[in-house]
């Protein structure tokens, strides 16, 4: 519906910006590091960057908190890595690691930028990972002391906590993203998944005892999936799609329980893992005081193809090809694309707040959103007017989500300075802030703000009321 007035966004609205840990820090084996997963596949292409430098975060904190100071960011959302707390996963504790991120976070504070800190980012350490990784059930135990570690560490300078970076795509598309081995196959993933959930669960659980003021919840990438057309087998394709994409990994965080479409899908492709007595009660017992998510775009799926027919299988996070007897991924005719294919729907981001809150009328808080472009440095300026009109585009949506009633703690863009995207390199930035360097070539890894940097400064002033 169209309304003669919108709401304004609430006093105190988290304006912020989002990175993680390995592909912003660099220094991949610095003052202790140990290797995670992704410095252990090293999965990208050939002329594609691998994340040993990223931009050097690591070694130019200061400078880079200060710019976030300068842009006026009221948050700050970035991830530990778990290999420089604890290098090899589950032995002994980092001192160097540790003091890192006291001084990231004191920086923040001192700038009055609230910590967003999100646990674990895909960047499990390798040396669990040779010992199983998810699949094996000691990983949870590994994450819970990970988790109190960092809640007695930082709890009393942190709020806000996330406990698991998209999960749902660490489990749907782990491949592309560089998480999990090459045909690694579905029973064994859906075992991680649910050690995963059991592993948040107990971090949520040990957040609530030892930060009764704290704030924790899951971060999920959740696009809501539209039928192609109003088939009824289009419309049950989509609604398919939604529990196997967004509600399985919701609905266990949140309400403690496995959602039954998605169940039987595992039944039916022999993924359904093994729950041991107690487990169900360990996701009852822990609840998220809000919910993050990441959203880039809606997905759009039909009916699947006949049997036998060919389903295409390159996917990642926003584009899903499909699965035989299960959907098909198309285009939707009525929305742009991004330079790397990516479709770009505002108007679903308002849709998916209103699902999301219809749900599970929790807090929402956006952690991601953004547009991968290829930025050209001219002068010392770069002209993102692409990512202001993108950006603009979905915080009007937010503005309207609002206005529908829904609860929404903040907005945390993907992402604060450029980074080296998960599977295509530094050429597809993202950043209010430019950094000067090249896949191989490192250059001078100098710092410049963006237009979008100065147009969201100026949103970020006026809470909203500024968009232009
Ligand atoms: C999300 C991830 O999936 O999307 C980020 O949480 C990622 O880590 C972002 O960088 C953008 O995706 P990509 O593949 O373009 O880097």
């Amino acid at each position: 519906m169209k309304y003669r007035e919108l709401d304004t966004f609430p006093e105190g609205f988290l304006w912020g910006a989002s990175t993680s840990a390995y592909q912003v820090e660099g220094a991949w084996d610095t003052d202790g590091k140990g290797p995670s997963v992704i410095d252990a596949n090293g999965h990208t292409a050939p002329g594609i960057s691998d994340f040993r430098v990223c931009s050097d975060h690591y070694h130019h904190v200061e400078e880079d908190v200060a710019l976030f100071a300068q842009m006026g960011l009221k948050s700050y959302r970035f991830s530990i890595a778990w290999t420089r707390i604890i290098p090899d996963g589950d032995g002994l504790v980092n001192q160097a690691g540790v003091d890192f991120y006291h001084r990231l976070i004191d920086s923040l504070i001192a700038h009055g930028i609230e910590p967003i800190v999100t646990m674990y980012h895909f960047d499990l350490p390798a040396a669990l990972d040779a010992k199983g990784g998810w699949e094996n059930r000691d990983t949870v135990a590994a994450f819970e002391r990970f988790a109190r570690i960092l809640f007695s560490e930082y709890g009393s300078k942190v709020t806000y906590w996330l406990t698991i970076n998209e999960q749902n795509m660490m489990i749907l598309v782990g491949e592309a993203i560089g998480t999990v081995k090459k045909g690694s196959p579905k029973s064994s993933l859906y075992q991680a998944n649910h050690h995963m959930m059991l592993a948040q669960a107990k971090a949520i659980l040990a957040c609530h005892e030892m930060l009764p003021s704290a704030k924790i919840g899951p971060a999920p990438n959740i696009a809501l999936t539209y039928p192609e057309t109003c088939d009824p087998e289009d419309v049950l394709a989509a609604d398919d799609f939604n529990s196997i994409r967004n509600w399985f990994y919701l609905d266990a965080s949140v309400r403690g329980m496995y959602n039954s479409v998605a169940w039987r899908y595992l039944r039916e492709i022999g993924a359904t893992p093994n729950v041991e007595a107690g487990d169900m009660d360990v996701l009852k017992s822990a609840t998220p005081d809000f919910i993050a998510f990441n959203y880039y775009a809606s997905m759009t799926v039909s009916k699947p193809a006949p049997e036998g027919a060919a389903t295409p299988d390159s996917s990642d996070q926003q584009l899903f090809a499909g699965e035989a007897n299960v959907f098909l991924g198309v285009k939707n005719p009525h929305l742009p694309s991004t330079d790397f294919g990516w479709e770009m729907d505002p108007i679903g981001f308002r849709n998916t707040f209103r699902a999301l809150w219809d749900r599970y009328h929790l807090p929402l808080l956006v952690t991601e959103n953004g547009l991968g472009a290829f930025d050209k440095l001219e002068d010392g300026a770069v002209h993102d007017q692409y990512r202001i009109n993108y950006l603009r585009d979905h915080i009007k949506q937010i503005q309207l989500a609002i206005t529908d009633g829904v609860e929404v703690l903040g907005y945390n863009p993907w992402s604060a300075i450029d980074l080296v995207s998960t599977h295509q390199g530094v050429a597809k930035r993202y950043g209010f802030i430019f950094v000067n360097r090249g896949e191989g070539d490192m250059l001078d890894l100098a710092r410049y703000p963006k237009d979008s940097f100065y147009w969201y400064k100026k949103v970020i002033s006026s809470n909203g009321d500024d968009l232009n």
